[in-house]
C-alpha cells in the first residue's frame, strides 16, 4: 500500500499515518518530521531547511525531492508506506511518480477552526513521535507524559500562532494544482477530517479494502480511541 496523505495543518496527516504505521507495520514518513530531526541535530541539511520551517514556508523543492528519494530506497518501504506530507506542490507529485508508484493521495479536508484549536493542544513525544491532543483523543493518559515510554511531551515551535497562520496560507496558496493532479489520475480520495477519528477511519480503511490498495494483513491490534 503505497499512501500519500495531504492536508492542512491539523488536518491529522501524523495521527492517521501513525495509525495504519502502527497496525500493518509500514513506515510513515513525515519531510516535516525529517526536517524537524534534521534540524535539532544540526546537521547540513538541518541548517539549509531551518529557517524555511522556522518560518512556515515550504522548503525547496529539489531539497524535499532528494531527501524523499533517498528515504524511498531504504528496504523498509518494499511492504509499503505512508507520505506525510510529501508532495505539496505539483513538481513534487511529477517527481514522485517517476521514483515510485502511488496508489492513492487521501485528502483530509479541515476547517481552519478546527485545525487552529488541535494545534493548540498538540504535544509530541520527542523520543517516539506520537502525537496527543490535550483537547480530544488520543490524550496522554499521564498529564504532559507519554503512553508508551514515559517521556515528558513538548509543543511545536511552529505551532505558534503567528507561524501557524503562514503554515495555512501557504498551504492554500499552493495545495490546488496537487490536489488537481491526483483527481486527474483517478487516485483522489477526499475526506472529512473536521470529524472524530473514530467516525473516519474505519470508513477510510475499508474504501481502502474494498478498492484494492490495502490488502496488508494487520500485525497488531490498534485501538482507535
Ligand atoms: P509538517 O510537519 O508536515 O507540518 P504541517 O503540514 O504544518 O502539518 P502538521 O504536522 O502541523 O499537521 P498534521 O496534519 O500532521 O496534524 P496532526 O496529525 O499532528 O511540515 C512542517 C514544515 O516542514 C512545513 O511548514 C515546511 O516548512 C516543511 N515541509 C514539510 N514537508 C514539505 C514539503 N513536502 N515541501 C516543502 N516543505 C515541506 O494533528 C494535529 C493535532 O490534532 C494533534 O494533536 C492530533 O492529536 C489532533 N487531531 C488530529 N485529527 C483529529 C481528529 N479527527 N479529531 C480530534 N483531534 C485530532
Amino acid at each position: 500500500m503505497r499512501l500519500v496523505l495531504i492536508g492542512a495543518p491539523g488536518a491529522g496527516k501524523g495521527v492517521y499515518a501513525q495509525y495504519f504505521r502502527d497496525k500493518y507495520c509500514i513506515p510513515q514518513i513525515s519531510t516535516g518530521d525529517i526536517f524537524r530531526e534534521e534540524i535539532s541535530k544540526g546537521t547540513e541539511l538541518g541548517l539549509r531547511v531551518k529557517s524555511y520551517v522556522e518560518r512556515g514556508e515550504l522548503v525547496p523543492d529539489e531539497i524535499v525531492i532528494e531527501v524523499v528519494k533517498k528515504r524511498l530506497q531504504q528496504p523498509d518501504v518494499q511492504r509499503g508506506f505512508i507520505l506525510d506530507g510529501f508532495p505539496r506542490t505539483r513538481p513534487q507529485a511529477e517527481a514522485l511518480d517517476k521514483i515510485t508508484s502511488i496508489d492513492r493521495a487521501i485528502h483530509l479536508k479541515v476547517s481552519e477552526e478546527v485545525a487552529v484549536k488541535r494545534l493548540s493542544g498538540r504535544r509530541v513525544c520527542p523520543v517516539c513521535g506520537r502525537v496527543y491532543n490535550i483537547y480530544y483523543e488520543p490524550k496522554p493518559k499521564v498529564n504532559e507524559k507519554c503512553d508508551y515510554d514515559g517521556a515528558k511531551l513538548i509543543q511545536r515551535q511552529d505551532d505558534n500562532p503567528d507561524v501557524v497562520r503562514n503554515r495555512y496560507r501557504v498551504f492554500y496558496d499552493t495545495i490546488k494544482p496537487v490536489i488537481e493532479y491526483y483527481y486527474k489520475s483517478r487516485r483522489l480520495i477526499e475526506v472529512n477530517a473536521d470529524k472524530s477519528l473514530k467516525e473516519v477511519l474505519p470508513v477510510l480503511e475499508k474504501t481502502l479494502i474494498n478498492t484494492g490498495v490495502l490488502k496488508l494483513t494487520p500485525c497488531r491490534d490498534v485501538k482507535i480511541e
